[in-house]
């Protein structure tokens, strides 16, 4: 007999991750991140090594979407952790500012107390049901810091799902058409103040 999937078979649920279940699903939650941002296959190979030493950051917290059915998959992960000055982005977006004409108090004070959105990635299938807007305020629940940081590619007139979803929720520009040594694409970077309503 032919079963029909009712919404609750279908609907993926938001999980908290461990860095334990994350490591488990590191191939999983890598495929997810290649097939969102549309990168080669392969790219996930050199992100492994990254993902596994950021899980051990303080401040590491990462959520995820699972789909209700035998096997369980992942169709949606985010993760992010405290920003430091030691860390290269840190250090990164502070040249940045200062390059841009901040003053090295006032980039002192925006990265003084920020957690880093690091990954935000939803399956292409998944897209477009507010997972991703649900993922971003579970794992922003509750932070102790002050804000939330985040680099995101430049894109003509902030026209795709991610700079949508970062405006709805408030995010505002702190660098724009940033690159990052090492890599020529232009990237946002954007903050939001914390608590996250
Ligand atoms: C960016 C990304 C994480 C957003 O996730 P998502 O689940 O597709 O996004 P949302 O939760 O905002 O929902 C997308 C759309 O569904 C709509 N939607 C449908 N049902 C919804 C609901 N119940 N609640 C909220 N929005 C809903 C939204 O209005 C939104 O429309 P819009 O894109 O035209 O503004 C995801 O599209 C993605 O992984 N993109 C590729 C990778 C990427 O760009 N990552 C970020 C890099 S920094």
């Amino acid at each position: 007999m032919r079963t029909v999937a009712t919404d609750a078979e279908t609907t993926p649920y938001l999980v908290d991750l461990s860095a334990q279940e994350i490591r488990r699903r590191l191939p999983e939650a890598l495929a997810i991140y290649v097939d969102a941002m549309g990168y080669p296959q392969g790219t996930e190979y050199h992100r492994a090594p990254m993902w596994s030493e950021h899980v051990l950051r303080p401040g590491w917290r990462g959520v995820g979407a699972i789909l209700p059915t035998e096997e369980s998959p992942l169709v949606a992960v985010a993760y992010g952790y405290r920003g430091a000055r030691h860390q290269w982005w840190h250090q990164q977006v502070r040249d940045g500012l200062l390059r841009s004409g901040a003053s090295a108090e006032h980039a002192d004070f925006i990265l003084a107390d920020y957690f880093e959105l690091t990954e935000l990635h939803v399956s292409p299938s998944a897209q477009g049901h507010g997972l991703g807007d649900a993922l971003t305020r579970r794992l922003l629940s509750d932070r102790p810091e002050r804000s939330v940081l985040l680099s995101t590619p430049e894109v003509e007139g902030e026209n795709n799902r991610a700079w949508r979803l970062y405006r709805r929720l408030g995010f505002e520009d702190v660098l724009r058409n940033f690159t990052f040594a090492g890599d020529r694409r232009p990237f946002a970077v954007l903050a939001r103040a914390l608590p996250f309503e």
